[in-house]
């Protein structure tokens, strides 16, 4: 087939406007560098949205994978396939908790979560308690029900109307989650440590006010573990961190290892809501996706990458702090593992493009802040040469500044 040339035109061309994609053509990986068609490394972190939890060209994942699409790539749920049977096991003892559905993405595991909190809830016998509430920032996908429960009019605005039945509660804001939950209310969601909102963690005292609430008034407690999951913060889960103990959990992103996998597990509580064709997917639980699924827990355990998420975290966190000392720009550093948000006084796009000129891959988050997501086998020396291209570009940010004032 023809190879089209990849410039802005040709995007221009043939796709919808939804991404606004960096102006680099990857072509492959190594570790913790993606390389571009013309050879440029760039060290990565942000590992593909929080997906590459392996880094690029893990051999084991690659393996895993091809054996696998050589014996079967699609079977269907028509089928039982034993990839999806081991990987489920695996997330039920990693949890503790009792049953599994896969699906493909985030957001139809959120979707998934929201058909079972709103049926449970009818099995109550109360018909009006579908409530289902989200906390304020946070952000849990972009289909109907997920976007109705992240209703920032970022992802909302012009899609409307957006699914009845949904609110939000103020974020770590115990009198908001008083006054918002009722008898009404089927299931509270909430992201331990928000992403998209700009890494926040959640409170101990509204946790635990949350689960007292959840006794009283009978709801479900769902934890987005979509972005902060699968080892992210130094612990599988981030939930064990609050001991959150949610009736439902979702996963995705490096689930699959790069491939489209995510996982709605669900504790004894909810096991039977669900019945033969209450719901499904033609592809979720694809058996080379659990295949490699079981290989990246597998890794993560074997390598132990969830200390290393803690060590090369705390690691970073105590250069960026350093960098705070000597730059007043830098307002505020937040760390759960190799989850990290960095607030600045400007917007943090502005750095991205820096960063990117250094031929280093970061993003930004909820407009002022950096988001740093590496991949968990980011090694002291990479997570340096991160922080030596930040403190490079603020040292210019600085010159310039002053070079500025003395012109004025
Ligand atoms: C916390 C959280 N929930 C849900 C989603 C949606 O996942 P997906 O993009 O796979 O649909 C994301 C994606 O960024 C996320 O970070």
């Amino acid at each position: 087939m023809k190879q089209l040339p990849i410039t802005r035109e040709t995007e221009e061309h043939l796709f919808f406007h939804n991404y606004a994609r960096l102006p680099i053509a990857v072509s492959h990986g190594e570790g913790v560098w993606l390389v571009s068609d013309n050879g440029t490394r760039y060290l990565d972190m942000f590992s593909g949205i929080g997906v590459n939890a392996l880094g690029y060209g893990d051999k084991r994942l690659a393996e895993a994978i091809s054996t696998q699409a050589t014996k079967l790539i699609h079977g269907s749920n028509l089928f039982m396939m034993q990839p999806q049977f081991d990987l489920a096991a695996k997330l039920i003892k990693l949890s503790g908790l009792s049953k599994v559905f896969f699906a493909n993405s985030g957001t139809e595991a959120i979707e998934a979560a929201i058909k079972i909190a709103r049926k449970w809830a009818g099995q109550s016998g109360d018909q009006e308690k579908k409530e289902v509430l989200s906390l304020s920032n946070c952000f849990h996908g972009r289909t109907y029900g997920s976007m109705s429960l992240t209703a920032k009019a970022k992802y909302v605005d012009g899609f409307e109307p957006l699914l009845p039945g949904t609110g939000m509660i103020a974020f770590n804001d115990i009198a908001d989650l008083e006054a918002k939950v009722s008898d009404k209310t089927a299931a509270v969601f909430i992201e331990v440590v928000q992403g998209e909102g700009g890494i926040h963690k959640i409170s101990q005292p509204f946790i635990d006010r949350l689960k007292e609430l959840r006794e009283q008034f009978n709801f479900l407690i769902v934890a987005d573990e979509i972005q902060s999951g699968c080892g992210r913060t130094g612990t599988f889960f981030s939930y064990t961190d609050v001991n959150a103990d949610p009736d439902l959990v979702c996963l995705a992103k490096p689930l699959g290892g790069g491939l489209p996998l995510a996982a709605l597990i669900g504790s004894e509580k909810v096991a039977n809501v669900l019945t033969y064709g209450n719901h499904g997917t033609t592809f979720g639980g694809n058996p080379v996706a659990c295949a490699a699924g079981i290989a990246m827990i597998e890794a993560i355990e074997k390598d132990k990458l969830m200390d290393n998420a803690n060590e090369i975290g705390d690691y970073i966190n105590e250069e960026l702090q350093k960098l705070a000392a000597r730059y007043p720009q830098i307002l505020e550093i937040r760390q759960y593992g190799l989850m990290i948000g960095i607030t600045v006084n400007k917007e943090a796009k502005y750095y991205v493009e820096k960063a990117l000129q250094k031929n280093v891959l970061i993003n930004a988050t909820s407009v002022n802040v950096i988001r740093l997501l590496p991949p968990l086998t980011i090694s002291r020396a990479e997570a340096q040469h991160c922080i030596i291209a930040l403190d490079e570009i603020l040292a210019e940010e600085t010159a310039e500044q002053t070079a500025t004032e003395a012109a004025c």
